[in-house]
């Protein structure tokens, strides 16, 4: 393995990050379930540039996946995952056992309501509620620090970052940009599911986003009209299956019923196996 300390322990990680602050040393921590990309590593390397240590974790969340779901399947990478993170700055890795996460049946449910219904949780009803609990977890095993999620899980970064107030965690929750490939597709660890004919039909999603966008920016104010325009753009494309398309307000995640403020247009897919989920941000004018 890579030159950084693996840890499996709640324990050890709690006392390491412990040791940093009694140090004086402001502590990084990027969340993540493995099989890095480009895009976790622009969490690590941001983390690092804005952190005095970085602690990266890697942990297939079993309770944000729901039945039927890819949790047997989903990519685990560990050794790469370690030396990639090393590379891009990361300190210690946290990877701990399931079992270390959760020795016994998990009684408590972190469940941030309004925000975890809506959007994707119309699709994945669990889902959210198994982000926030793992997250409240892994918040009160390292305690104060800053924490970094991107942009791509848009409702999730909301739901973290509203958790992370009403619990009172002494972690600042930094939002990261979306990371692309060239031809504009979000990376995710999912892109792994896709055949090449999909993996060429998956940058439609941004193309739909962008079209939605344009057309706030033209100055459409009804979110039926630019929800219709990307699931139209989407519908297209013969390799994908529209989930759902929308544009809420940024900070409610609900549809206005006219179109004003800071706003996000969504998108949610299926090419084959892999269900991708994009945005983008658009601001009407004051
Ligand atoms: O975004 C992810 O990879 C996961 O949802 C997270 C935040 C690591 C929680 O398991």
């Amino acid at each position: 393995m890579a030159g950084i300390p693996v840890v499996e322990r709640t324990a050890d990680l709690g006392t390491w990050a412990q040791e940093q602050r009694c140090a004086g040393r402001l502590v990084g921590l990027v969340p993540t379930m493995g099989a890095l990309h480009d895009g976790h590593l622009s969490l690590v390397s941001r983390a690092a540039a804005e952190c005095d240590v970085v602690v990266l974790t890697v942990f297939v969340n079993p309770l944000q996946f729901g039945p039927g779901e890819d949790l047997a399947a989903y990519p685990r990478a560990l050794e790469a995952d370690v030396e990639a993170a090393a590379r891009s700055g990361a300190s210690i890795a946290f990877a701990p056992p399931v079992e270390e996460m959760f020795p016994g049946e998990v009684a408590t449910n972190v469940h941030v309501a309004g925000l975890s219904e809506v959007l994707d949780g119309r699709f994945r009803p669990t889902h959210f509620d198994g982000v926030a609990t793992v997250v409240a977890k892994l918040f009160a095993i390292v305690g104060a620090a800053r924490a970094y999620f991107g942009e791509k899980d848009f409702q999730q970064l909301a739901i973290v970052r509203r958790m992370a107030g009403d619990l009172s965690f002494p972690v600042e929750v930094v939002g990261c940009p979306v990371v692309r490939a060239r031809d504009g597709l979000a990376l995710s660890s999912r892109n792994a599911y896709l055949t090449p004919e999909e993996r060429a039909a998956a940058p439609v999603l941004l193309r739909a986003l962008r079209s939605g966008a344009s057309a706030v920016a033209a100055g459409e104010r009804s979110p039926a009209a630019v929800t219709d325009l990307v699931g139209s753009i989407v519908e297209a494309e013969p390799l994908a299956a529209l989930d759902a398309a929308d544009v809420v307000d940024a900070a409610t995640l609900r549809t206005p019923a006219v179109l004003a403020g800071e706003l996000r247009i969504l998108v949610a897919a299926r090419f084959g196996r892999a269900r991708l989920i994009d945005n983008v941000g658009i601001s009407t004018p004051p």
